[in-house]
């Protein structure tokens, strides 16, 4: 029976983690903690409001003697670290918030992790699983073979530094102290709880409100996507199968450009609509409501400054050692999404009027992005 703490777990994957860890592990104890920045919210943890094995804690992982209190004091045998700065835009405007967590806060807690453990080694019943990205390793060109364990790091965004910074530490505290831990860099995750402000919870919610769809530059960069209930489940088959101090590609075998994911969207929100009046009912301002074509709303605009062209995973590493695969294909896993977002306004309207509303006034105007040169 494990007793774990799951940091920023009231974001959009940490939640889902939670969830997921509670439904196939319910002897284990769970401690969910979360700063509650602009990305966390209590509401994506209601499924597991009234389960007596989970418990939150609001805390921020900068604070060292708090995570060193937390560990002891709860008796943490296993962390699954995902609090983070996560959004690439928000690194480009302002970098210093993701160093400030993405580096510090993660020091902070491998330093709490390795003061209390160190007290009482236990070998493998312990272990320090740090989640990281693909992003690390930079961009492919179109034909390159996809990211493996043995990539060069070459990150190119404010945020993939601050993760890359995190991922050496993170090494450093296993080769020198002994922290037993496992590091996972996984492709662009989507599903339920997912804040619209990425791209795929962005195009669903905008889409229903008939507002624009921006997408970036000529929308030709490919991202690998990941259902986020199959990155759960790998995250759970490196903490079981996993070798201590190992890193783990974990992807989704789905490569897709971000224009095509946003027609596909569209596609799905057409068909819905098609055969649901209800539906077309509540979102009156959707064209697909009267009948057109929602990919109407698609409008290239200014591209991300230093913007990546292409990730790709290459998962095998994580395959034959620990059993990892993905289950959804991307088409199903999308449809789900869009499903979900449908069924669950009232979580993405809180979402949208509370404090995420700042970053959107600050950087859209009038609901408009900037309109950019990109070309189809
Ligand atoms: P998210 O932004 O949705 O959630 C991050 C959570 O961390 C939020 O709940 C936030 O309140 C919390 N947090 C931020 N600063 C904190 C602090 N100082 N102390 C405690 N909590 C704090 O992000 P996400 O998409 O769920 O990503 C989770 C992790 O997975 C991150 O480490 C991210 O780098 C990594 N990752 C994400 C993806 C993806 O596609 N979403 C892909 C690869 C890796
Ligand atoms: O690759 C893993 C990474 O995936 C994670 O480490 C990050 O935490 C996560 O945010 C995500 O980063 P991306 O920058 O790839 O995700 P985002 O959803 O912001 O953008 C996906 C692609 O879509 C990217 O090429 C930029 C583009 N885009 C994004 C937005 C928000 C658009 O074209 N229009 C948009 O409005």
């Amino acid at each position: 029976m494990r007793r774990m703490l799951v940091t920023g777990a009231a974001g959009f994957i940490g939640s889902n983690f939670v969830q997921f860890w509670a439904e196939h592990h319910p002897t284990d104890n769970i401690i969910g903690l979360d700063a509650l920045t602009y990305a966390g919210n209590l509401a994506s943890l209601e499924p597991v409001a009234d389960n007596e094995r989970f418990t939150f804690v609001k805390g921020d992982i900068r604070d060292g003697e708090a995570m060193h209190g937390i560990i002891k004091r709860e008796g943490i045998d296993t962390i699954v670290h995902l609090a983070a700065e996560s959004h690439v835009d928000r690194s480009i405007h302002g970098p210093d918030a993701f160093i400030d967590t993405n580096v510090r806060g993660t020091h902070e807690l491998l330093k709490a992790a390795r003061d209390v453990w160190s007290e009482d080694w236990s070998g493998g019943a312990r272990r320090f699983h740090h989640v990281s990205t693909d992003e690390v390793y930079g961009s492919l060109a179109p034909n390159a073979p996809p990211f493996t364990e043995d990539t060069a790091y070459a990150p190119n965004s404010p945020y993939a530094a601050s993760k890359a910074a995190s991922d050496f530490l993170v090494r450093a505290y296993h080769h020198t102290y002994g922290l037993p831990v496992t590091t996972t860099n996984c492709s662009n995750n989507y599903g339920p709880y997912h804040l619209p402000e990425k791209l795929i919870p962005l195009t669903i919610v905008n889409a229903l409100d008939g507002k624009q769809l921006p997408v970036y530059g000529d929308g030709l960069q490919i991202r690998d996507w990941l259902y986020v209930r199959d990155h759960c489940r790998g995250i759970e088959r490196v903490l079981e199968k996993g070798r201590l101090g190992e890193t783990y590609n974990l992807g989704g075998n789905s490569e897709r450009r971000n224009i095509d994911v946003v027609k596909g969207i569209c596609a799905h929100i057409n068909k819905i609509f098609a055969g649901d009046e209800q539906i077309r009912e509540r979102f009156p301002k959707c064209p697909a409501a009267v009948g057109g074509d929602t990919a109407e709303l698609i409008a290239f605009v200014k591209d991300r400054p230093g913007h990546d062209r292409r990730y790709a995973i290459d998962p095998m590493k994580a395959t034959l050692e620990t059993g990892y695969g993905p289950a959804e294909s991307f088409e199903t896993g999308l449809l789900k999404t869009v499903r979900w977002y449908i069924a669950n306004e009232p979580w993405w309207r809180a979402v949208m009027n509370g404090s995420y509303r700042e970053w959107i006034d600050l950087h859209y105007s009038g609901g408009k992005r900037e309109a950019g040169s990109g070309k189809r």
